[in-house]
């Protein structure tokens, strides 16, 4: 049976009123294997978007929604332009306007718990999405891919490309981290940072900048707010003008994600560099269609590619066990506390995406079109 035709075949059968009745008798319990499991959910839901200014969360936002209303469920979508107090009215609305399921990628994990509690209180179910929530017992499941595997991809692909078990150095890094109020930022660099540091160590990577986390806890401080482009240009303007005078050449930069590379190619071009032998690797994830262009044009040499049509569904096959009272689908429930409960989460698989696979992994995947990136 087509799942859309499920959840009509649940609403015919009146198990929506049905489980809206026993909802309200069990106001405050968690989703899930629980409770509310056997009771069953309206296909109510509030989608929170953290902005619209970078091109996935577009993409994330519309896909679901599509999803969902395909399925006959209602849903309000919501972009919060990175600003956390209009997220959380807008959350607030979603809550006031009788959503039963909200979908939240934070823009700060750490300050959605007021909110979720006022959710809780209508009995809904609260999914973290992409980003997890933090310091709260009111998020029921977590739907993203495996962050860490991200930042190793990211560094695993540097000591690769750079034979750094056998170089003996220097070679001249400068690591960039995402915005310090995003959860998964600590992962991506923590993945990343585990491959590198023993090389900082030795000597055989060297960062001129001196922009360089003693451990995975410092990230923050070479972190970019809000992953923003701009900001992450003028950081590398600095460290060029500053520590690569004269002939230094910056060998390698450790870019979290897309945003934050597309600066880094602005610094780079200001500064004069080119695509050619002494143009540096550079690192990315989202697979963001400007970047795409880039790893076409030598710009950039990777990105971590997360298909985020396959976290919608798995988001969408979330929402429908949880309409359906069922069991809902989750692979790890260990490495998500969020410092009150470890939250059950679903983790994806994140891919490596350079030159070569931009036809057969993006294009023929119909990820994008081949007219995004001058194809
Ligand atoms: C992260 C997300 C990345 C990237 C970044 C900036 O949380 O996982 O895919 O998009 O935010 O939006």
């Amino acid at each position: 049976m087509s799942r859309r035709k499920k959840i009509l075949a649940l609403a015919a059968t009146g198990i929506f009123a049905l489980s809206l009745a026993s909802c309200s008798a069990d106001a405050g319990t968690s989703g899930g294997g629980g409770d509310d499991a056997a009771a069953g959910a309206e296909c109510n839901v509030g989608i929170s978007m953290p902005t619209r200014s970078l091109e996935r969360w577009i993409n994330d936002g519309e896909q679901l929604k599509t999803l969902l209303e395909d399925a006959d469920c209602t849903v309000d979508l919501q972009y919060a332009d990175n600003k956390t107090d209009q997220q959380i009215s807008q959350i607030q609305n979603q809550v006031a306007g009788g959503a039963k399921i909200l979908v939240v990628a934070a823009i700060d994990g750490e300050v959605l718990a007021p909110v979720l509690a006022e959710a809780k209180k209508q009995d809904a179910t609260v999914i973290a999405y992409d980003r997890l929530i933090n310091g709260t017992e009111d998020v029921d499941y977590y739907a993203t891919f495996d962050n860490y595997k991200v930042g190793q991809l990211q560094g695993e692909f540097l000591q690769t490309e750079l034979d750094l078990a056998n170089a003996t150095g220097p070679i001249s890094i400068e690591p960039f981290a995402g915005s310090p109020d995003d959860n998964n930022a600590k992962f991506f660099f923590s993945g990343a940072w585990d491959v590198l540091l023993p090389y900082v160590e030795s000597g055989v990577l060297v960062v001129p900048s001196g922009q360089s986390p003693a451990s995975n806890d410092d990230w923050a401080s070479i972190g970019i707010q809000g992953w923003a482009s701009d900001k992450a240009q003028s950081e590398m303007d600095n460290r060029l003008s500053s520590f690569y005078t004269g002939d230094e050449k910056v060998d390698v930069v450790l870019s979290p994600n897309d945003s934050l590379a597309i600066g880094i190619i602005a610094s780079l071009k200001s500064a004069g560099y080119a695509p050619g032998a002494d143009y540096p690797l550079i690192t990315g994830q989202d697979a963001d269609k400007a970047n795409v262009k880039a790893i076409l044009d030598g710009e950039q040499s990777m990105t971590v590619w997360k298909d985020t049509r396959t976290l919608g569904e798995q988001v969408f096959t979330m929402i429908e066990e949880i309409v359906a009272g069922d069991e809902v689908t989750v692979n790890d429930t260990e490495t998500y506390d969020n410092g009150v409960k470890v939250v059950p989460s679903f983790l994806l698989d994140p891919e490596v995406v350079v030159k070569d696979d931009v036809q057969s992994k993006l294009i023929d995947s119909g990820f994008i079109k081949a007219s995004d990136v001058g194809l």
